[in-house]
């Protein structure tokens, strides 16, 4: 592909847009054009990018002509309305929404772990969940060393995930509980000061809840694993503002031993090794905020499997978990010329 192509960012105004337009600077993204799309309600303001003012334009299905690649934040419902008329319109829609992660026509991509799918869109890609997306780059390797048997997560994810309105109540709540004052906590289910709550989004038929159900699924569709590969995760909301932090447990059809599993992660693409517990060299998500490794460490070899290991990651949620991989797979669609 000659052409450079029109790139148009869809919720540039959101928590992920404005990380989005960070990213896209930061990873000198080619374009021969870029546009801003956002509600009604942004339409007509100005945004800056690259240190020059453009105006925000409304997300109607005709403001999608003439872009060939979106990369859309603007919530579920409006990727379901909008992604049909961006892709008739000849757009490749990259989607940061769950709304399209599990439709089998559709790819779900972490880069550096199935690049390949990108070749089978039909002109929605979608960006998979923060939870799942940091655990990707850390288990891809592995499963290429000593194939993935058995899978168990925990997650200890920020309150940035669940947006603005999510940290300002961590902030609030926790001057509330030092202050000694009542508070009404409206974010999450009960009051996060202080505390760790064992639901984050609602609860399916299994008992488990629609997070948990998405690091299965997700996991299982991106790195290709057998439906007979069991996989179960409890995923857990802190008092942490930024990074989510993961604890996992992976048993191998092939024998592994904690140092080799150490060379190969110390030999993967988009993770870093911190891992000397003696020294006290581990990850955490204060130490990760803000950067874009998946981090892990804590590496041991399991003492309830056989070939089992246990590790510690942790990584920036809003960046591997959301912008910087939306980033980077509107980056690898003009490499590979699929727009
Ligand atoms: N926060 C995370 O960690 C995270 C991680 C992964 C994925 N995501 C997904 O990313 C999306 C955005 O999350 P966020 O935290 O950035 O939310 P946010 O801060 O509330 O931003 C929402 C963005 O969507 C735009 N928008 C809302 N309704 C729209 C409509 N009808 N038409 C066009 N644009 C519309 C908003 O524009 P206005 O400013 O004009 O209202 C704003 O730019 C969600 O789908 C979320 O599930 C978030």
């Amino acid at each position: 592909m000659t052409n450079l192509p029109v790139i148009g960012v869809l919720g540039a105004t959101g928590v992920v847009g404005r990380e989005i337009l960070k990213i896209l600077a930061e990873l000198n993204v080619p374009y021969s054009d870029i546009k801003f799309l956002a509600s009604s309600r942004s339409a007509g303001k100005e945004i800056e990018f690259k240190g020059e003012k453009h105006t925000i334009i409304e997300a109607t299905p005709e403001a999608f002509e003439g872009i060939n690649i979106i990369l859309a934040s603007a919530g579920g419902s409006t990727s379901l309305a909008m992604a049909p008329e961006a892709v008739k319109r000849g757009c490749v829609f990259i989607d940061n929404s769950s709304a399209y992660r599990m439709d089998p026509e559709v790819p779900l991509v972490i880069v550096g772990v199935n690049d390949e799918d990108l070749r089978k869109h039909k002109g929605i890609i979608a960006n998979p969940n923060c939870s799942t997306s940091q655990l990707m780059l850390v288990l891809k390797p592995l499963d290429e060393e000593a194939k993935i048997k058995r899978l168990i997560v925990s997650t200890y994810q920020a309150v940035s995930g669940a947006g603005l309105k999510a940290i300002n109540e961590l902030r609030d709540n926790t001057e509330a509980a030092l202050k000694g004052e009542k508070f009404e906590n409206q974010a999450f289910k009960y009051e996060i000061a202080f505390n760790v709550i064992p639901q984050i989004d609602t609860f399916v038929e299994n008992g488990y809840t629609k997070e948990e159900m998405k690091v299965t699924n997700e996991t299982r569709k991106i790195m290709h694993l057998a439906d007979s590969v069991p996989i179960s995760c409890t995923a857990v909301r802190v008092p942490v503002f930024n990074s989510h932090s993961e604890a996992a447990t992976i048993e191998f059809e092939k024998p592994i031993t904690p140092e080799r599993a150490r060379e190969v992660l110390e030999a993967a693409w988009g993770v870093e090794v911190l891992d000397n517990p003696q020294e006290f060299v581990y990850p955490t998500p204060k130490h990760t905020a803000g950067k874009d490794p998946v981090y892990v460490g804590r590496i041991r070899k399991s003492i309830a499997f056989d070939n089992g290991i246990d590790l510690f990651c942790v990584a920036d949620n809003l960046r591997i978990g959301a912008a910087l991989n939306t980033v980077r797979i509107a980056k690898r669609v003009i490499e590979m010329g699929l727009y």
